[in-house]
């Protein structure tokens, strides 16, 4: 069984804890795309992991991780998520591979990304600042380089210097400061050492493991609003974040996969900006009191809403999501009352999927329908028959909405705190 999973909203759906859970019956773990923008939680007893490229499944003893192709890393970031992580005494050796032809994040990446965005003013994207744009953009205007590059010192030497010194020509344009070629050489040169060891061909890896049967778990980072194609662009990521990201951010064909899994809170949060039609300032309010819903990678509060069953239909049909897993139902646990978004209204008119024009988009106006909340504490519930009456309904009800079969909830961060449905 190979699953896809993804975040059928605006990321920060609860994925890292639901790879965490569906590693257990995995062989292997892959990070397709994205790169340090993602953070990923998972909360094991008293300890907390925030996952930033590797992937979550890392967690479990025994599993194989893989970065591959389609992810963009940040070497010097990456060395320090490595050694973060064996500093609390997970071990790495033969057990993470990277993929010799992943593109890197450097310096003038996440400089230009400041500066780009600094210079948008109330129009920024609200981006995490870690370059993706940028480097993503190198790799489509074929000026990137790559890890096989990085592991190649003279290589990777005569190619910095050409990428530096034009690009410190970018950063001069955009009012930012340039960058030294010996500062940066010195630094990632030094991070390839500590990486070397774990960067192989990992396509062909994967499809040796195939051959063996093994059982492959796809991380996606990010969320289907944040896809590069089928999110509100320009207020989106630069990678594709939605199921086929899975296939060529890694060189397993689209027959091989078995399943979708979609992840999905019980409300929405988006962090960023961009359009939120469901954006309501006491959902935020009452999530921000109760210490949730903060970045995991800037911190940053997030914008918090109503579900948007719209916006889940559309990313059941463009990821072929098979399964739901709804995370962050105690989230909602002391409302009376709660509203789902289940249509548009444009123009006068009702709509069913989300326009692609963000102005469109921004004049539309949800339309909700109301459930009863339940008022009680979930987080120790482990069984779906056990759940409140209401809020075994409203579970039923967003999975209906959305088109797809409910298989997991989640009712707390914690591993235990899962059930199937
Ligand atoms: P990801 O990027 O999709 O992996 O999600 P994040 O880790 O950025 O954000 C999800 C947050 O919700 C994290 O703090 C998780 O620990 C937490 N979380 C996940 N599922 C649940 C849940 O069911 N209940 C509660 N209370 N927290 C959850
Ligand atoms: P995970 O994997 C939530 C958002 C940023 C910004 C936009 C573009 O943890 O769900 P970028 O730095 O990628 O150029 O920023 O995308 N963003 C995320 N929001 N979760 C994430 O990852 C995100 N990664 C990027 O906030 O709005
Ligand atoms: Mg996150």
């Amino acid at each position: 069984m190979n699953t896809i999973l993804v975040g059928a909203q605006w990321g920060d759906e609860g994925k890292g804890k639901i790879i965490d859970v569906l590693t257990e019956e995995a062989d292997i773990v892959v990070r397709s795309q994205g790169g340090n923008n993602a953070g990923h939680t998972v909360e094991i007893g008293k300890e907390k992991f925030i996952l930033h490229l590797i992937p979550s499944g890392i967690l479990r003893a025994g599993k194989k991780c893989v970065i591959s192709n389609g992810v963009v890393i940040d070497p010097v970031a990456l060395v320090k998520e490595i050694e973060g992580l064996e500093k609390r005494g997970i071990k790495l050796a033969n057990r993470l591979l990277i993929s010799e032809t992943a593109h890197l994040v450097l310096p003038y990446h996440r400089k230009i990304d400041e500066q780009r965005e600094l210079r948008k003013g109330r129009n920024k994207i609200g981006t995490t600042k870690r370059g993706i744009g940028p480097a993503y953009g190198d790799k489509a205007a074929r000026t990137g380089l790559r890890l096989i590059d990085l592991i190649q010192p003279k290589t990777f030497s005569a190619k910095l210097r050409a990428r530096i010194e034009e690009n410190n020509a970018i950063l001069k344009s955009l009012g930012g400061e340039p960058l030294s070629f010996r500062e940066v050489e010195k630094t990632y040169l030094a991070a390839a050492e500590k990486l070397r060891p774990f960067v192989t061909n990992t396509v062909v890896w994967l499809h040796r493991q195939l051959e063996n049967h093994k059982h492959i778990l796809f991380e996606g980072a990010q969320g289907t609003f944040l896809d590069i194609d089928f999110g509100t662009y320009p207020f989106v990521t630069s990678s594709n974040t939605t199921a086929g990201g899975s296939c060529t951010g890694s060189g397993i064909p689209p027959h091989r996969m078995d399943r979708v899994v979609g992840v999905m809170k019980a409300y929405t949060t988006r962090v960023g900006e961009g359009p939120l039609l469901t954006e309501c300032e006491a959902v935020s309010d009452m999530l921000h009191a109760m210490g949730r819903e903060f970045g995991a990678t800037t911190g940053r509060a997030r914008r918090c809403g109503w579900f948007d069953a719209v916006a889940t239909r559309y990313a059941r049909m463009v990821n072929g999501i098979d399964e739901l897993a709804i995370t962050n139902l105690d989230g909602l646990d002391s409302l009376k009352e709660i509203q789902v978004c289940i249509a548009y209204k444009s123009h006068g008119k009702r709509i069913q999927f989300p326009p692609n024009d963000v102005a469109e988009l921004l004049q539309c106006r949800p339309i909700y329908r109301k459930f009863p909340g339940w008022q009680q504490d979930t987080s120790g519930i482990r069984h779906f028959k056990k759940l409140p009456i209401a809020a075994q309904r409203y579970l039923t009800a967003l999975a209906d909405l959305t088109g797809a079969r409910l298989r997991i909830v989640s009712v707390g961060a914690q591993r235990e705190q899962t059930f199937r449905a």
